[in-house]
């Protein structure tokens, strides 16, 4: 994609380099992260950055071979601003010294006090006399390079902040980049200002790009794109129909594992609002079939994994003309890692229920979200005119409610699951709890419990309420519902729903349990 102004982060391999790129493109300024392996000098004058950024790392400048940027960094007139591990290596590339911790190592919370001369990266800084930052560092610079003077320093980095304003070269020892540095965000936004960015990565402007980038690289053939309902696949979907129009198709295959009207929902959401040709495969009964008398929980992902490839593959196959495959892949399945332990790395996850397909079928890629954060892909779906309830959905597992109904699954089983899933979702949006919570469902337990009902003995299943907050999935907190609201729902459901007569809520975080059940 050709976007006119650029901003390279070299990654060195620290763990927050993601995290650069994040506020950047909050700033509304493009850009990308490669490893330092990969940042020739021919690459430079290829991608021509407007700035560049190089990044932490664990490595030591003071090692023989530790990693660096080429030195052509320096000479392409733009801004170049050093954080941590890219302050030291710039200070010493560029004729400076740095020296092993002895005691000087610092992590976490520091004060960085100014010099008292101003400095243009530093506008809006030190407003209260001082600056709380993030350190993570056990080497310092203990000499600087010429044409550098000091701006900021705190008791364990006597060169906090220093530059060559002249070049505009900006080193800071501490991480501007993450939360814990309040005033990062000013930081890198003055940094962007004197970098000349004019703040112009919209996502109406990547909506234009990335509409004239479909059209170019699939000319007047078919692609086909697997709709799971998920966000991704939905704004793939939309935006690719946008571009080409009806030489896209859209298969959503119905493994009879979804919630409570889920499919009529995508099916009247891309057929009839968006006119958008889809094929609905209602497969359940194949799906269902196959599953049956299966409670291994490992043995029901993978059942559901292959049929699901077997069965895009047969509807795929009957679509004339195909020759790309539409696929959600997001920015950070695609940045390619730095790894001290085995040389470069690229780490590429395979990416939803479709991996290994393309190949198989022969089908290119056409991967518009590959550029895009999570969150840049709700704005776009927003900009596309995805309904919001549909952009803040909570993510739903390939594998749907098979994972959510511990041991057989039986059809009746997930029709009292479908129900309870509803009043709960239903409870949490009617007291706004919805956006708070990463992901919330319920699962129906392989037990039968004794209950009382009217005059009458009940024999029903039990069933858990699942709600946790999160950032990423990978770690988990249940949420701290009242005990009013537990109640209600819990009375709900027993009320409403034949087949549960006991409601539990499951407080377990993650780790050591997982988000779903199985
Ligand atoms: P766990 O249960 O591992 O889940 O804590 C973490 C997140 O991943 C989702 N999940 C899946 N998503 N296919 C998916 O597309 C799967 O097989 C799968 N298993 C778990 C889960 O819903 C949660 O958001």
């Amino acid at each position: 994609m050709t976007h006119h102004q650029r901003l390279l982060i070299i990654d060195f391999g620290s763990q927050v380099t993601q995290l650069i790129a994040r506020r950047a493109r909050e700033l509304n300024v493009y850009c990308e992260i490669h490893p330092y392996q990969k940042v020739t000098e021919r690459f430079l004058r290829d991608f021509a950055p407007q700035a560049v950024i190089l990044s932490g790392g664990p490595a030591s400048v003071t090692d023989e071979g530790a990693p660096r940027p080429p030195a052509a960094v320096f000479e392409l007139g733009v801004p170049v601003l050093g954080i941590c591990y890219g302050q030291q290596v710039m200070m010493q590339m560029l004729g400076g010294r740095v020296e092993r911790g002895h005691g000087t190592a610092e992590f976490g919370r520091a004060w960085v006090t100014p010099t008292g001369e101003p400095l243009d990266l530093l506008e809006g800084w030190f407003g209260q006399g001082r600056e709380q930052v993030w350190m993570s560092h056990g080497d310092h610079v203990s000499s600087i390079a010429p044409g550098f003077r000091v701006f900021g320093t705190s008791p364990g980095a006597p060169f906090a902040i220093t530059a060559d304003p002249a070049r505009h070269f900006y080193a800071v020892q501490f991480h501007p980049e993450v939360h814990h540095t309040p005033g990062g965000r000013k930081l890198l936004e003055n940094f962007t200002r004197i970098a000349g960015f004019a703040g112009d990565w919209t996502m109406g402007a990547y909506r234009q790009e990335a509409i004239r980038k479909i059209r170019e690289q699939v000319g007047d053939k078919r692609v086909i794109c697997g709709l799971s309902g998920g966000v991704d696949s939905s704004v793939a979907a939309v935006l690719i129909h946008e571009a080409i129009g009806d030489q896209l198709t859209c298969v959503f295959v119905d493994h009879g594992l979804l919630r409570q009207g889920e499919a009529e929902e995508v099916v009247t959401m891309f057929r009839d609002h968006y006119n958008i040709p889809l094929i609905a495969a209602d497969e359940s009964e194949r799906f269902l079939g196959e599953l049956e008398g299966v409670s291994d929980p490992e043995t029901k992902r993978k059942i559901i994994g292959r049929l699901f490839i077997d069965v895009f593959q047969k509807y795929a196959g009957d679509i004339e003309g195909a020759e790309f495959l539409a696929q959600g892949t997001l920015y950070p399945d695609v940045i390619e890692s730095v790894s001290f332990s085995g040389g470069p790395s690229v780490t590429i996850k395979s990416h939803h229920n479709v991996g290994g397909l393309p190949e198989k079928m022969g089908l290119k890629l056409v991967e518009p979200l590959r550029e895009l954060f999570k969150d840049e892909v709700r704005a776009l779906g927003r900009e596309l005119g995805l309904p919001e309830s549909f952009i803040r959905r909570h993510p739903f597992p390939g594998p749907g409610l098979a994972i959510r109904c511990p041991g057989e699954i039986t059809r009746e089983k997930l029709e009292i699951l479908r129900r309870a899933d509803a009043i709960f979702i239903d409870q949490i949006r009617r007291h706004g709890l919805y956006d708070e919570i990463w992901q919330a469902f319920v699962a129906i337990l392989p037990v039968k419990t004794v209950g009382v009902m009217g005059d009458g003995r009940t024999y029903d299943y039990a069933c858990a309420l699942r709600a946790v907050t999160s950032v990423d999935g990978m770690t988990a907190d249940y949420y701290p519902f009242s005990h009013e609201f537990l109640g209600e729902t819990a009375t709900r459901i027993i009320n409403e729903v034949q087949g549960i007569n006991r409601v539990t809520y499951d407080i377990t975080s993650k780790p050591p349990g997982t988000i779903e059940w199985e």
